[in-house]
């Protein structure tokens, strides 16, 4: 057992959020790591109120241990947020802006909020907002996160200085039992992983997208940084673009940061169709430096339980050197 005060904090067993990862977080797939202590995740990014509700709805009937929803800041859908305060998730997650006046609401609702950040200052902010724990996210993560980011084991650390007594929970980079260890040992109360779980049976992800992750090396993972030329930062909204796995997409306009420019409106359309689709994939195949760490394809408890086990022994490992 692997008991932080993030257990505490959100009544799970083990330090572990499986981060959601749009398309791929299927409702069995959240079930399948709350039931297993952890805490699962459902993405609310891009979809529609009924798809939302019918997810929550799928994960409560596989499990009814705690599990977030999540949703975007920057793609922020008004109405899908006020159905995830309607059925009351024990967390909500945010990413990608300022929280604002979202975590009031939650907590209103009666709901703990956890927001992820990519720089000291970001989560300076949202201690502020008054968020319950915050997620440092370093730049070896997948999906979108900071271009020119910090690394998490430069960030954690940081963030655990600047706002603690507030939980931190380390994301990027961790992929197995040694990366829990070593985010406990930086004090972070725990982990937040996406990668490892898209390589899981329960993912909803197509085939090669999987195998991807798993033939990957981490320095083919790469940051698409041309993202913020098709999607400009805002106010409020933190700077991000996608780090993905290889892909078509990415061989034609990765560093063509001028055609990317002139042809924005167009890339644009051709992102949004296949976000509409839940198919992501097609053409940004988000995926971290993990990649290179992930071999197997596992069910999630699996994946779980592993990790756990696998990061008691590190720190017992690591304890032993230090006495001798
Ligand atoms: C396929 C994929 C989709 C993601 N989608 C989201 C999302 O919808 N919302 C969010 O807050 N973070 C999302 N993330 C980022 C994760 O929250 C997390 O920071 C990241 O996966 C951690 O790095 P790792 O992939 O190396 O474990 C996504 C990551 C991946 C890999």
């Amino acid at each position: 057992m692997l008991l932080t005060p993030l257990c505490e904090l959100l009544g799970i067993r083990h330090p572990i959020i499986q981060a959601p990862i749009w398309p791929g977080a299927a409702p069995e797939l959240a079930a399948a790591v709350s039931e297993a202590g952890a805490l699962g995740s459902v993405a609310a990014v891009f979809s529609s109120v009924e798809r939302l509700t019918d997810h929550i709805a799928r994960v409560r009937a596989l499990t009814n241990r705690p599990f977030a929803v999540n949703h975007v800041v920057s793609f922020l859908d008004e109405a899908a947020f006020v159905a995830t305060l309607e059925a009351r998730p024990a967390v909500i997650s945010l990413s990608q802006g300022d929280p604002g006046t979202l975590v009031a609401r939650a907590h209103e609702a009666g709901i703990k909020v956890i927001h992820q950040v990519h720089t000291v200052r970001q989560g300076r902010e949202a201690a502020a907002r008054g968020v319950d724990a915050i997620i440092a996210q370093g730049m070896e993560a997948g999906g979108q996160g900071q271009a020119k980011g910090v690394g998490t084991m430069a960030l954690v650390p940081q963030l655990v200085d600047a706002v603690g007594p507030i939980p931190v929970i380390a994301a990027g980079g961790i992929a197995d039992g040694r990366g829990l260890a070593a985010a406990i040992t930086l004090g972070a109360a725990g982990v937040n992983m996406g990668t490892r779980f898209l390589a899981s049976f329960e993912a909803d992800g197509a085939e090669e997208w999987k195998r991807a992750v798993l033939e990957t090396e981490s320095e083919d993972s790469i940051r698409f940084e041309e993202w913020e030329e098709i999607f400009p930062a805002r106010p409020g909204i933190y700077p991000v673009s996608p780090r993905v796995l290889p892909s078509a997409f990415m061989a034609q306009w990765h560093g063509r940061p001028e055609d990317v420019r002139s042809e924005a409106i167009r890339l644009k359309q051709e992102i949004l169709a296949v976000v509409r689709e839940h198919r992501m994939d097609k053409l940004l195949p988000f995926g971290g430096q993990t990649a290179g760490l992930i071999k197997t394809l596992l069910p999630a408890r699996q994946i779980v339980q592993d990790i756990v086990a696998d990061a008691v022994s590190a720190l017992a490992r690591a304890s032993a050197q230090s006495e001798a």
